[in-house]
């Protein structure tokens, strides 16, 4: 399973890049927003830190102007894979652009048809917004599963990225899954490295050292 990073906050995009945690990362303009500053440049030191894919989401809604600022995005780097809103507009602009060999991510997903429709338009990656259907009382989990099951019915080469992750264990379900991907807000990977009782060990492991040096002193 690819790791991809929910964010355009550059110190935490170097923090993890440098562990070599990341695969990729995914933004959207509520995340550059949280950001502040100029959203252009963000978007473009973003694409040069990681290797992998980038993806960078148009605010136009209507194809023409879809199309036209995909083609400004994807000047910043050639890991720019564009995001386009699950809309009418968004399918036939994904359909262009994959034409063109640029790679889309088709945003706001919410149910298996939709899922379907993005990969039959030729979506590299497909996202469906798990923890804001937990937050309307359905299962975004369960819609994961459906997605899987479906993709792997016909063998459709669109990619699983589970998005809108808000928990370590949303990664651990969506890995059991077989999802392709996870794009994880920064706190959320941070939580995944953690657990008491490594950090109760270290604490002995270095206490007990502690005792033996005083002891041959
Ligand atoms: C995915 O690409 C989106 O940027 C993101 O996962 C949305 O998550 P949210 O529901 O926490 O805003």
């Amino acid at each position: 399973m690819k790791i991809f990073l929910d964010t355009a906050n550059l110190q935490s995009i170097k923090q993890y890049n440098d562990m070599g945690l990341l695969d990729g990362i995914t933004t959207n303009p509520s995340l550059l927003a949280k950001e502040g500053g100029d959203p252009q440049k963000a978007m473009e030191e973003i694409t040069k830190i990681i290797k992998g894919d980038v993806s960078l989401e148009v605010v136009a809604t209507d194809y023409a102007g879809m199309m036209d600022e995909g083609h400004k995005l994807k000047k910043y780097g050639e890991n720019v894979v564009i995001k386009v809103p699950m809309t009418a507009d968004g399918l036939r602009a994904c359909k262009s652009f994959t034409a063109e060999g640029i790679p889309v991510n088709v945003t706001l997903v919410f149910s298996p048809n939709q899922a379907i429709l993005a990969a039959k338009a030729g979506a590299k990656y497909v996202s469906p917004f798990i923890g804001r259907l937990d937050d309307v009382g359905q299962d975004g989990m369960a819609l994961i599963a459906e997605i899987k099951q479906i993709f792997s019915n016909y063998n459709f080469k669109t990619q699983i990225l589970v998005a809108s992750v808000r928990h370590p264990m949303h990664v651990v379900e969506a890995a059991k899954i077989g999802a392709d991907v996870v794009t994880l807000p920064p706190d959320v990977l941070g939580k995944m490295l953690k657990h008491p009782l490594t950090d109760n060990g270290l604490k002995a492991f270095l206490a007990d050292w502690d005792k033996l040096q005083q002891g041959q002193k």
